[in-house]
């Protein structure tokens, strides 16, 4: 037998039982006549102990010879410790060894396998199994596999189906590059991985399956981030038979059950924004409700007071600081700096430092009288103390940069603790955008996206102006999920592929199987999907989502455990019927 317990179990209570321990060594203390051995599992740590006076010295110098990570069976007596260790559930005992066995060597690791390791990223992903011995990884890990059994849980009790979909299929366009799979048998032609599983979820409406989810794996070939990752999980989700409000309401019940049975919170109804006001108040369709700083519209306020660039900006916006008044000159600097970087790509920045006694101080002094600045604070709602930053520019842009520097500042100012949730429905967003570049129409969420009925008129006189049932969940500034009511009416979709640049040829290649279905009978649908990774990150208080799964891609896109992805051999390819331009 390799164990009795697991490391994480023993209490006082078992002082005097015989038992055997099996699990990794975290780390041993040597004092000479006295040796302690922390023995670890994923369950927990528990204390071995071996004394000179009364081992066997083969046994002590076997103990001795056990460096990190090495695997071990030790069977002897729990006793009662005589320096406890409160920080730990078995921190009360410890074992005397009266046998011990090496069952595996192992050589030391590359890096430390504590709380705070000393590893960076690669290498911690191409050691990922020694990185997963660490505690934060096994807690993500355990918390994910909570928030999913969770998720099941709930969606079961409401008659969903979980089905599952192909995951070798034809590209669907959900706006990032497909992953695609050569086919051998069909010398030429290619799969594409599923960017998510939309259509085929929409077809099981449409066979009548009124309730369907699955958590499942979806594939993009996209830049990644720290909350992005190639391939990644979602909750999907689809219903018949419901227009936005039961969706919503179905779903607030899942994040509402999910919060309380795995964070034990009880979340308040969540509030609801549409898409034109969040860019009016914070900038972004995905605002971060944990703190104020909302967007003042100074444009009135400012224009035609002399400052040029103010003048001839569509828009000039600003957020008001509290209490950073005492900003200093270096400081302020480096903010403008800061927004004038390439990712930010503001020209610059204007600042009004509100001084405690009522006076103004600010980088356009000469445009603007201190009676000027009296109104334009007043207006921004700006108290003695506070500190405004102002840009101006197009609408757009100006909107996108203001949001990342009241981000920033909302960081500096520590107002977004991670255990503070706020979430949001984001809903009415429109339809479709306008690419600049590609000089047409782009869905905004999907094509499957239906418009507001009220607003079909718009699609043939200006698109730009229609809104779409459409939402996204949007906690603590991250957007975890999106969705929408779907078009089910075959003329519809036929239009909505036309308003995207499709030909009726390409759109009947590309989605006749679903246009088709739409000729026997489909019913009123709609859903959501929620990304799983980013809602396991959220809960367990990080942004970045690669530690909440087991086997992640770096930023390169790379595996750097199993160096994929990799050449093929000449053999493989000419089976693919693949030729290289660029052989490497
Ligand atoms: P959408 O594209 O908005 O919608 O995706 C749904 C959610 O998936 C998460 N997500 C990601 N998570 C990690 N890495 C990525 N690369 C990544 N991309 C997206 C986000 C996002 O909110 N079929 C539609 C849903 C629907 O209409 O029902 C869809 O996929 O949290």
């Amino acid at each position: 037998m390799h164990r009795t317990h697991t490391c994480g179990e023993l209490r006082i209570s078992h002082t005097g039982q015989q038992v055997t321990l099996s699990g990794w060594v975290q780390r041993s203390r040597d004092k000479g006549s006295m040796l302690w051995i922390d023995l670890r599992d994923r369950y927990g740590i528990t204390q071995l102990f071996f004394a000179e006076s009364d081992t066997h010295p083969q046994l002590m110098e076997l103990a001795r010879s056990a460096g990190r990570e090495y695997v071990l069976k030790a069977t002897g007596q729990v006793i009662e410790r005589v320096s406890k260790n409160p920080q730990i559930p078995t921190g009360d005992i410890e074992i005397k060894v009266e046998k011990l066995e090496v069952l595996n060597a192992s050589q030391t690791p590359p890096f430390t396998i504590e709380d705070q390791s000393d590893g960076g990223d690669d290498l911690r992903m191409q050691w990922r199994y020694l990185d997963l011995r660490r505690n934060p990884l096994r807690n993500n890990l355990m918390l994910r596999h909570r928030i999913g059994i969770e998720t099941r849980k709930y969606l079961d009790s409401l008659g969903f189906l979980e089905v599952e979909t192909p995951y070798l299929i034809k590209s669907t366009p959900e706006g990032a590059r497909d992953f695609v799979v050569p086919s051998r048998m069909n010398p030429g032609q290619f799969y594409a991985l599923p960017q998510s599983p939309q259509t085929f979820k929409q077809i099981l409406m449409v066979a009548g399956y009124d309730r369907y989810y699955q958590i499942v794996r979806c594939f993009r070939d996209e830049d990644l981030r720290a909350d992005r990752q190639p391939e990644f999980t979602q909750i999907d989700c689809e219903m018949a038979f419901v227009e936005q409000e039961d969706i919503l309401n179905t779903f607030e019940g899942m994040v509402r059950h999910l919060f309380k049975t795995v964070k034990g919170i009880e979340l308040d109804t969540v509030p609801r924004m549409t898409y034109d006001e969040a860019m009016r108040r914070f900038g972004c369709d995905k605002p971060d409700l944990r703190f104020g700083m909302e967007f003042q519209d100074l444009t009135a306020a400012m224009q035609g007071k002399g400052f040029g660039v103010f003048d001839q900006a569509q828009v000039v916006l600003g957020i008001v600081v509290p209490g950073c008044a005492g900003y200093t000159r270096k400081q302020l600097d480096e903010l403008t700096e800061w927004v004038k970087r390439p990712q930010i790509g503001a020209k610059g920045l204007v600042y009004a430092l509100c001084q405690p006694d009522g006076s103004f101080k600010s980088s356009v002094d000469k445009f603007y009288s201190p009676d000027q600045w009296k109104a334009i604070a007043g207006q921004a709602t700006a108290a003695p103390g506070d500190l405004m930053l102002i840009l101006s520019g197009d609408d757009l842009s100006t909107r996108r940069q203001l949001s990342e520097l009241r981000l920033l500042m909302g960081s500096r100012l520590g107002l977004r603790a991670p255990e503070n949730f706020k979430p949001l429905w984001v809903v009415d967003f429109p339809l479709v955008e306008w690419n600049e570049e590609a000089q047409r129409w782009f869905a905004m969420h999907h094509p499957f996206t239906a418009p507001k009925p009220e607003h079909f008129s718009y699609l043939g006189t200006d698109p730009g102006l229609a809104r779409a049932n459409a939402y996204d969940f949007v906690l603590n500034g991250v957007e975890i999920g999106g969705g929408s009511i779907r078009i089910h009416d075959r003329t519809i979709q036929s239009q909505m592929f036309a308003l995207l640049g499709f030909t009726p040829e390409e759109a009947k290649k590309q989605f006749g199987f679903l246009l088709n279905a739409f000729e026997y009978g489909a019913p009123p649908h709609g859903g959501i999907a929620f990304g799983f990774d980013r809602l396991c990150a959220l809960f367990g208080g990080q942004e970045s989502i690669r530690d909440f799964i087991a086997f992640p891609k770096n930023n390169s896109g790379r595996d750097m455990m199993i160096d994929a992805p990799s050449t093929l051999d000449q053999h493989q390819l000419t089976e693919l019927n693949i030729a290289l331009t660029n052989p490497s």
